[in-house]
């Protein structure tokens, strides 16, 4: 599956944007504040009708304007699906896929999964365990789409046994049905674990690499870390022991929604020792992690869309980076200056000025009409 055309009709700078990328690696080039960020966050926008730096699609309108909309053309084995997302102050947000509303269920069915590094995503490194998880849970589902439910289903277990427990800590609850919960809770929390730890083995090294590889020095690893357990019987154990603490705090404190991805260099936690550079170079390493996994194992690459991610490399890994990118798979990356970007053959230039400014004489004619 490629995406064979974006047209960026209104999103945030943009507006009457169009232009195909290559089949392989497409390199956005403009200075700064020329809207190479919103042009990546307008083909996300367009695949997914989300935002990988806002939760409020609002803010994706243009100053003035009344609405945003991005549609993304995909094709596959000679199918062209046409996405369009949209928000609007007044009507809300709209996804559809070749003029019909569609759900993110079915979309993901006909579109590149997508993989972004964005200088905002850093907060996946930096940030709380919790974001962290849904991003392993993520992976787990794309290598293994069988095992897509566990998330959702330990979710639903962890809402209903937190609603009784918060009962019983107010005097309402019935105990008695404590036990059913709890070896549900556990049946699904050691499903869960047990995915992620899958999925930890299968990138621990494959990070490890991309992470030695792209310059981040010295013994790494890449570990699940259970706080709780991951057999369901060492759940089970774990919960009743807990159980007054939970009753206390009238939630479940313990399980796997607590654990964590942990990331660490020199035996320490990328997350709390990292410098800024580290923690982008972390963060690329398993996106890349993720895609080597996924290719491998005969999945279909996902469409990488790196924003800024040159400036931090040095020339020898900026050669790796495109080396690896130019091995398979669509990708569209943005850069400041033309000379960070590797002379190599294969590789799609577009500056941004061409774009925008073709944009901006499409939109007087329509004006003017
Ligand atoms: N909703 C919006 N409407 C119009 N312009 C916006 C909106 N949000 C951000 N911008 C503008 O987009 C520009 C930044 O674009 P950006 O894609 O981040 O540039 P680059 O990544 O090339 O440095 C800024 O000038 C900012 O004011
Ligand atoms: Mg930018």
């Amino acid at each position: 599956m490629l995406i064979a055309r974006v047209e960026a009709d209104r999103v945030r700078s943009l507006t009457g944007v169009s232009f195909e990328p290559d089949r392989g690696l497409t390199v956005i080039i403009g200075p700064n504040g020329a809207g190479k960020t919103n042009l990546v966050e307008a083909i996300f926008f367009g695949l997914t009708s989300r935002s990988f730096r806002t939760s409020d699609r609002r803010d994706l309108i243009p100053f003035g304007s009344s609405y945003a909309r991005c549609r993304v053309t995909v094709s596959s084995r000679g199918v062209d699906h046409v996405f369009m997302a949209s928000a609007s102050r007044s009507e809300g947000n709209r996804f559809t896929m070749d003029g019909a509303k569609i759900e993110q269920s079915e979309a993901v069915l006909h579109r590149p999964k997508v993989t972004v590094f964005s200088p905002d995503r850093l907060e996946l490194v930096k940030g709380p365990p919790a974001a962290r998880r849904a991003h392993l849970d993520s992976f787990v589902a794309a290598r293994w789409p069988s095992q897509a439910g566990v998330r959702s289903a330990f979710g639903r277990v962890l809402a209903q046994r937190n609603a009784l427990i918060a009962r019983i800590a107010a005097g309402q609850g019935d105990r008695s049905q404590l036990a059913t919960w709890n070896s549900q809770f556990a049946e699904a929390g050691s499903a869960l674990a047990r995915s992620r730890e899958q999925a930890v083995d299968e990138l621990g090294e494959r990070w490890e690499m991309a992470a030695e590889e792209l310059g981040l020095e010295g013994p790494k690893g890449l570990s699940y870390r259970p706080g709780s357990a991951t057999s369901a019987e060492e759940i089970q154990a774990g919960l009743e022991e807990k159980l007054e603490n939970d009753l206390r705090l009238g939630r479940s404190s313990w399980g796997p929604h607590h654990d964590e991805l942990r990331l660490e260099m020199d035996g320490r936690q990328l997350r709390r020792f990292g410098s800024q550079g580290q923690q982008r170079l972390g963060l690329l390493a398993l996106l890349f992690a993720e895609r080597e996994s996924l290719l491998a194992t005969g999945g279909s690459a996902p469409l990488m869309l790196l924003d800024d991610v040159m400036s931090e490399l040095d020339e020898r890994r900026r050669e790796r980076l495109v080396e690896r990118l130019l091995e398979g798979g669509q990708s569209v990356i943005t850069a400041a200056e033309g000379e960070l970007v590797p002379e190599r053959e294969g590789i799609a230039r577009v500056a941004i000025r061409d774009l925008t400014e073709a944009g901006a004489v499409d939109q007087t004619r329509g004006q003017s009409t």
